[in-house]
């Protein structure tokens, strides 16, 4: 049956089925070929979109508002402090005010329980741009990106993911690999490994299952061997911050090192990362850290300038598939 996604919305990819997240990839690729070719789109003319954004956000932010304008469409961004929404007006009726404004909602924040919460009250598409458990749109970026620099299908690629392996981006990782039938790796420290919710697991391993995925937990290097993909994330999400001591001290040893990437024995392997990422000290944040005795950097500089990296083509990919989600749900 043809895949039709009009009016869902987008809260995490345990909701699509492969077909779907397929077919979201194969768009996402028509109209990257098409910006690539400088044909304007209009598949959203006369739509509007709100962008409610209550933690920070460069590449997504960016890749919404590009990736509607492409398509001939408007967009409303609102942070934290400039709306009632979650302050003076609860979810519920903020949603609905939305929905008669909008014909789609994105949201980045806390909860998943909000986006949820906000795609059952808004009748229009809500989009997960990110929230304490998941991170949906930047999977079908990393998808896109591994199939457009390794030459197998999805479901013969190994991901290890080093690092905080029960951040949202493991999560989100997780999912993504368990419906594309792909084996991935969470590659992490015990203590960590614990933390990770054992229904969430479960789920998870029901999907794979059926997929013919692998998902596994490692905290020692030899599950590198053979990776095609080596990814990492920051060590404390956004609001984990006070981590920072604790997190060092824990995940140093799973820095992603020019040696983990020989450990791979894959000369073609590829270093993805959602970005941002602190590789040196050119910000604030690493800058300020190291000042208090804290090496935050999670990946060298060596391999985030190394051929291997392809972060770069990721952050560019995730405009072409938000704008696939949106193209595809918005009705
Ligand atoms: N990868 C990602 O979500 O980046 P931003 O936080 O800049 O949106
Ligand atoms: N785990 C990170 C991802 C940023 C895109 C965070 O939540 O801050």
């Amino acid at each position: 049956m043809a895949v039709n996604l009009k009016g869902r919305s987008f809260l995490t990819l345990m909701d699509f089925t492969p077909e779907e997240i397929r077919y979201l990839l194969d768009l996402s690729k028509d109209l990257k070929a098409k910006k690539r070719a400088g044909i304007e789109g209009n598949a959203l003319k006369g739509k509007n979109i709100v962008l409610l954004f209550e933690k920070t956000s460069t590449r997504t932010r960016c890749a919404f508002e590009v990736a509607c304008v492409d398509e001939g469409g408007h967009v409303t961004f609102l942070d934290s402090n400039s709306s009632q929404f979650g302050k003076k007006e609860s979810v519920e009726d903020s949603a609905k005010v939305f929905g008669r404004f909008y014909d789609g909602i994105e949201y980045r924040g806390y909860k998943q329980e909000l986006v949820e919460s906000l795609a059952k009250h808004a009748g229009v598409p809500v989009w997960n741009g990110l929230t304490d458990v998941d991170h949906p749109t930047q999977i079908l970026a990393d998808l896109l990106t591994i199939e457009e620099h390794i030459a197998k299908p999805l479901n013969k690629v190994k991901v290890v993911f080093c690092g905080d392996i029960r951040n949202n981006m493991s999560y989100a990782w997780m999912i993504g690999c368990a419906k594309m039938g792909m084996h991935y790796v969470a590659y992490g420290p015990a203590k960590l490994a614990e933390e990770i919710d054992k229904d969430f697991l479960e789920k998870v391993q029901a999907v794979a299952k059926e997929t013919g995925a692998t998902i596994e937990i490692s905290s020692t290097p030899e599950c590198l061997k053979n990776a095609d993909v080596l990814y990492t994330d920051v060590w404390a999400s956004m609001g984990e911050e006070a981590q920072i001591p604790e997190k060092v001290a824990m995940l140093t040893p799973y820095k992603v090192t020019a040696e983990m990437l020989s450990a791979t024995e894959n000369d073609d392997v590829i270093f993805l990362h959602c970005l941002p990422a602190f590789h040196d000290f050119e910000t604030a944040m690493a800058k300020s850290q190291m000042e208090l005795g804290y090496d935050i950097r999670e990946v060298t500089d060596e391999v985030f300038r190394s051929r291997h990296s392809k972060v770069f083509d990721e952050a560019e990919n995730r405009m072409h598939t938000i704008k696939a989600v949106i193209v595809a749900t918005i009705s």
